[in-house]
């Protein structure tokens, strides 16, 4: 590691989202990162090999990895990766009890040695995730963050800027709700460069849009067959580190616990945050319309059920 301070990002899980993740982190010089992951070998594996890449990469971000957890000790940031991931034929729901046992135990475990820092899951199914969490931490809200909205709307990005044939720079696009098949894409909030959406295609294009968006995770299972996305859900999750490491206050869609707003309570779902040093800093209510609220509230209620699912299962 180095030998001055710098910031220190905990990546549990060192498979595709882990490893692409911890690479983006570093290779943009956001943190120096520690791998953990149950097979130490591959953390100890990938994190050397990253390590070696540093010079050519030119940037002085340390790597480590292994399974033991004191490498993570004083983690600004701990993320959530591990887990099973879904292969075809799975939703994301199929992988709750695995994931729940799994995710419980690194939290628990991360905690130990980092009580201080922001927690980015990343897991799935992710609400779900998200809140046991929160439940097995005992953190407060602004601690626990989920990342899934942020992809979402990057996916819905890509599908506008490839329809209008401009550079994704330009299109703006927010996905709210939960990371499931009833996550809400918002075309009224999504624009090219200003210009509202609606100006620019037609409704049937852009509800093309919105069933592709849903779609975006099982697209890319499809054609892998052996897993699931990793380098677009690596770039949103290292885009949320950036925001709280440099305190940036970013805005962006990320799955958080409601305590009232939006009209739902005690409930994790994807929405508007200001993201900085201390997490979750604010949460931003947007104004719906009655039927993208009850969508919203739709999704919310599918989280809920899993949630639900999930306590039984805890008993
Ligand atoms: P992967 O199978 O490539 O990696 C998972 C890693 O977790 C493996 O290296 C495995 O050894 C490790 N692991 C398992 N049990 C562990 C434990 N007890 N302690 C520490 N490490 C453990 O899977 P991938 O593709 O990296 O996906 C990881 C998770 O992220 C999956 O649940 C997947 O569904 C989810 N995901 C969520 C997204 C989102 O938008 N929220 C996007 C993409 C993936
Ligand atoms: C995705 O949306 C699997 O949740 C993951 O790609």
């Amino acid at each position: 590691m180095p030998k001055f301070k710098q910031p220190k990002v905990t990546i549990i899980g060192a498979g595709n989202v882990g490893a692409t993740t911890a690479q983006r982190v570093i290779e943009k010089n956001i943190a120096s990162v520690v791998l953990v992951d149950v097979a130490g070998g591959i953390a100890t594996g990938k994190a050397l090999d990253l390590a070696e890449a540093a010079p050519v990469e030119s940037h002085d971000r340390g790597i480590v990895g292994g399974s033991d957890y004191e490498l993570s000790k004083d983690s600004d940031v701990v993320v959530i990766t591990a887990g099973i991931a879904r292969k075809p034929g799975m939703s994301r729901d199929d992988l709750l009890k695995t994931n729940a046992e799994i995710v419980s135990s690194v939290a628990k475990q991360a905690l130990k040695y980092s009580p201080d820092a922001v927690f980015v899951v990343v897991s799935n199914p992710l609400d779900i995730m998200t809140y046991l969490t929160k439940k097995v931490t005992g953190l407060p809200s602004n601690k626990v963050v989920g990342m899934a909205g942020v992809l979402d709307s990057a996916r819905m990005r890509f599908f506008i800027a490839e329809a209008l044939k401009v550079s994704v720079q330009d299109v703006t696009a927010f996905v709210l709700g939960g990371h499931g098949d009833s996550m809400v894409p918002l075309a009224r909030y999504s624009s090219v460069a200003g210009i509202p959406l609606s100006a620019l295609l037609s409704a049937e294009k852009i509800e093309e849009i919105n069933k592709r968006t849903r779609n975006g995770g099982i697209e890319i299972v499809n054609h892998l067959q052996t897993g699931s996305a990793f380098y677009a859900p690596a770039s949103s999750t290292a885009e949320m580190v950036e925001s709280i490491i440099r305190d940036r206050k970013r805005i962006l869609p990320c799955c958080v616990e409601l305590n009232g707003q939006y009209g739902l309570k005690d409930i994790f779902v994807g929405v508007p945050i200001k993201l900085g040093c201390n997490g979750v800093e604010e949460i931003i209510e947007i104004q719906l319309t009655d039927s993208e609220k009850a969508e919203l509230h739709k999704s919310a209620e599918d989280v809920k059920v899993n949630i639900e699912k999930l306590n039984s299962m805890l008993g």
